[in-house]
């Protein structure tokens, strides 16, 4: 009993949603012989699903998040000028006040961002980008650009049972002496992702962050963020962290970025935009101005990098919105929610939950599946098959094979991610996704792997068609 009534009251004090519903939009559960034909045509790949036949659509926190009242009617105040534009201003502004950076160039998403800023940063061919665990896109931009990423994420990230508060640090030993054996000029720079979201969302502590800033300033390497989920990492550290319990959400954040030389971010996650990207510079003129330069070409004048001016006012709400300590407490709880009832199922998942996505163990899930038939992918399928819910495969899939031998890349793990987007699905759905995953649980032996019918070079897993193994 006392449990439970303190259950009742943190969920009632914290974790309730610190807002209400203004507008809806209407989904449908389409039958499972409609679903079992869309899945066929979208050749088991739940990329190639139409929305419309999805029912609760956790693919991704990208860009799905509900705008507040408020960002609504900040796109009414849009300054559609190409240059100059007050919205730009006032994101430079938050930007300015939030990060402590001094220049805020904006670009239509995060990789656009990342296409803007690595040029100028990869020196040569073969230069190496050490990060916790890169993300797809910016490991694609940093090998487009000639280097090549590592990841030092600490062996723990890949024991989805082993319960450790910061999942997403470093191996600091680990890359200190890489830095040692290889030299400081074959380092472009270190980039610390927050929070780790291909080890599944999972925080860096400060302490770790500060140790990279440390290794970074021993050997004179910039140090920058991929900062997508920035506001979700400061609450993790502020609940988890020792010290950190009576400081702000707003206070962790920049203490973070006071580590950093620079940042990457897609505003599409933590900033609460349908889209979006920014790239922050703290104080190196110099790199701001060549930035600037290719920002122009490639995603539009400085003062717009490929948004509208009514999309920059709506992010620099956002950008403040996504800092708001009940809403953090409310989106997490959510997650926590999900992750919570499936570990009582017995459901593997990477555990602690991360502050975006449960991710599902799918090795463990459907252990007679091997790596190379793709076990995360097939339980996508047959979660859209049991429920109409569209899950991502976060494993080989989508690691693909090294660009230089042809190889598959060994994964770390095989997760199948359920993505929450911000602000938009209530509990009863998040009921709807554990019923679902406990059924298929329950026969997991007759799931069956994949193979590929067309499997594209690059980025194959937006793109492939696949069909059961026989
Ligand atoms: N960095 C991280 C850590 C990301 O999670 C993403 C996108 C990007 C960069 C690229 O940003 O999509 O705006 O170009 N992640 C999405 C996801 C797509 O589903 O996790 P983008």
């Amino acid at each position: 009993m006392q449990s439970n009534s303190n259950q009742l009251q943190a969920d009632n004090g914290r974790q309730a949603e610190p807002y209400k519903i203004k507008m809806v939009e209407p989904i449908r559960l389409i039958s499972r012989a409609e679903r079992e034909r869309a899945l066929t045509e979208a050749g088991y790949n739940p990329f190639s699903l139409k929305s419309e036949d999805v029912y609760i659509d956790l693919l991704t926190d990208s860009g799905t998040g509900a705008m507040s009242d408020k960002q609504w009617a900040a796109l009414m105040m849009g300054d559609e000028a190409y240059a100059g534009s007050r919205s730009f201003y006032k994101v430079k502004s938050a930007v300015q006040d939030i990060f402590g950076y001094e220049y805020a160039i904006p670009t239509h998403q995060g990789r656009g961002a990342e296409q803007v800023l690595f040029p100028h940063l990869i020196k040569y061919k073969g230069q190496y980008v050490l990060g916790n665990m890169h993300f797809d896109t910016t490991m694609a931009h940093i090998e487009l650009n000639g280097g090549v990423p590592l990841n030092f994420v600490v062996e723990e990230a890949f024991d989805t049972n082993l319960d450790v508060p910061f999942k997403g640090n470093f191996d600091l030993e680990k890359m200190d002496a890489f830095i040692e054996t290889h030299g400081r000029e074959s380092i472009a720079f270190i980039l610390v992702t927050i929070t780790c979201n291909s080890a599944g969302g999972q925080p860096v502590s400060m302490a770790n962050m500060r140790g990279a800033k440390e290794i970074a300033d021993k050997y004179g390497i910039p140090l920058l963020f991929d900062a997508a989920r920035y506001a979700e990492n400061a609450y993790f550290i502020q609940q988890r962290e020792p010290g950190y319990a009576d400081k702000s959400i707003p206070e962790i954040v920049r203490e973070t970025f006071n580590l950093g030389a620079a940042f990457t971010m897609s505003a599409k996650k933590d900033a609460i935009v349908n889209m979006g990207g920014l790239i922050g510079i703290k104080h190196d003129i110099e790199l701001y101005q060549a930035a600037s330069a290719t920002c122009v070409p490639q995603e539009g004048y400085v003062t717009y990098g490929g948004l509208s001016g009514r999309d920059m006012e709506a992010l620099a709400a956002g950008l403040y919105e996504g800092l708001d300590a009940d809403y953090l407490a409310s989106r997490i709880g959510q997650v926590e929610y999900l992750g919570n009832q499936l570990r009582e199922w017995g459901i593997p998942i990477q555990w602690p939950v991360g502050g975006h996505a449960v991710f599902v163990d799918a090795k463990k899930f459907l252990p007679h599946i091997p790596a190379e038939q793709f076990p995360a992918q097939a339980l996508c399928n047959e979660l859209y098959l049991e429920a109409g819910v569209r899950a991502v495969e976060v494993g080989s899939l989508l690691l693909g094979r090294d660009p230089e031998t042809g190889q598959q890349r060994a994964a770390g793990a095989e997760f199948t991610r359920l993505t929450i987007p911000r602000r938009v699905y209530t509990n009863r759905h998040m009921d709807v996704v554990v019923q679902a995953l406990v059924r298929i649980w329950e026969r997991r032996d007759t799931v069956r792997g994949l193979e590929f019918t067309y499997e594209p070079e690059v980025l194959r897993h937006f793109l492939c068609r696949m069909q059961p193994v026989e």
